[in-house]
């Protein structure tokens, strides 16, 4: 089979496209067809060497699939060959999603919604799943409470607006100017644009100094040792950033908040909510680019170069080739 091999650490041009042995399904393991699959900064983050411990060379990285059950393994009982399948691949522990196949433990995989593409249902697993963990496992969002999603266009932001508006919540978002009518559409109540205005005052304004009941992070450094001037007491943070640098946290303590952390994990359950989710129109992910297996590196580079023009994901037509 055709793989994207990642063969150093270093800048986009050091994967290759290799052919590479088709895996092969263990007991209670499933090998998909990959239909599509998408691109997140962990991808880069990776590829540069930012975890060169959990990353054994020459990798298979991705961590995204969308495609359909070739073959089982004994013992599986939930998937037949033929089924339209959706997961987020074991994130450091063996092959990730840049190849033609892949093989992955039942317990993680979920039915794909008929409703998406495949290009879709990749573009949403991973950021879908990490918004469920963060919104509704730990920040526990209620409806009519207020939330702020930092970075509202981009791969997260774009799933966090329509989690938030799905549970009920009042959606304040920093996007730049251009992703306005974006994050409106998405169903964002009040959008700031974080180059010209601070979201702190703006914030402030429009709760009468009250603040909001959750603050997303998915930018981190001063977005998350800020985010007590934009919480209201007893309010919640769920940052899904690594944090580079101590952080003072005294705004929290007199905020009385709550702080939690998501490296995201992978199960069944929260593909079948957020599956539903899909299914009653409540959540559609956006593909902002499409590009195939083989130009990843291209894919790669426009993702990192941030000011990208790009809204929602980058996905990736595996098999086919560059669309746009
Ligand atoms: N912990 C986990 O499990 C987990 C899971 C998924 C992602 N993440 C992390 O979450 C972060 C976001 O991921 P993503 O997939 O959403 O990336 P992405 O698709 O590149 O989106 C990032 C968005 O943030 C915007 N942005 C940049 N600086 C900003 C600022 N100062 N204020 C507001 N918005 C700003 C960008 O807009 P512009 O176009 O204006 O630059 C872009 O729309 C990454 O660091 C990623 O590693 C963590």
């Amino acid at each position: 089979m055709k793989a994207m091999v990642l063969k150093s650490f270093g800048g986009p041009d050091s994967f290759e496209l290799c052919d590479v042995p088709k895996p092969q399904p263990l007991a209670g393991q499933v090998l998909v067809r990959v239909h599509a699959t998408s691109i997140n900064p962990l991808d880069y983050q990776v590829r540069r060497g930012d975890y060169p411990d959990l990353v054994p060379l020459p990798a298979i990285t991705g961590h995204d699939v969308s495609g359909v059950v070739e073959e089982v393994g004994p013992g599986v009982t939930s998937f037949s060959p033929g089924d339209e399948v959706w997961y987020t691949p074991q994130i450091f522990d063996g092959p990730g999603s840049y190849a033609e196949y892949h093989v992955a433990a039942e317990s993680i995989i979920g039915k794909k919604p008929a409703s998406l593409s495949h290009l879709e249902a990749a573009s949403l697993t991973l950021v879908g799943g990490t918004v469920w963990e963060a919104l509704t496992a730990r920040a526990a969002l209620r409806v009519g409470e207020s939330i702020l999603i930092h970075g509202g266009a981009g791969g997260v932001g774009h799933v966090a607006i329509q989690l938030a508006k799905a549970v009920g919540a009042k959606v304040f978002t920093t996007v730049r100017d251009a992703n306005f009518e974006f994050v409106r559409r998405l169903g964002a109540d009040v959008v700031i644009d974080y180059k010209s205005q601070d979201y702190v005052d703006v914030i402030s304004r429009e709760t009468d100094g009250r603040g909001v009941d959750v603050v997303f992070d998915t930018i981190g450094g001063d977005t998350l040792s800020r985010s007590p001037d934009a919480l209201a007491q007893l309010g919640r943070v769920v940052s899904i950033v690594d944090i580079a640098h101590p952080q003072n946290l005294i705004q929290a303590w007199g905020k009385n908040a709550s702080y939690h952390f998501v490296f995201t994990r992978q199960n069944r359950g929260k593909l079948d909510e957020l599956s539903t989710l899909v299914e009653r129109g409540q959540m559609r992910p956006h593909v902002g680019a499409v590009y195939s297996l083989a130009d990843i590196p291209l894919a790669h580079a426009r993702l990192e170069s941030h000011h990208n023009g790009l809204q929602g994901k980058i996905a990736i037509a595996v098999g086919s080739r560059h669309v746009s």
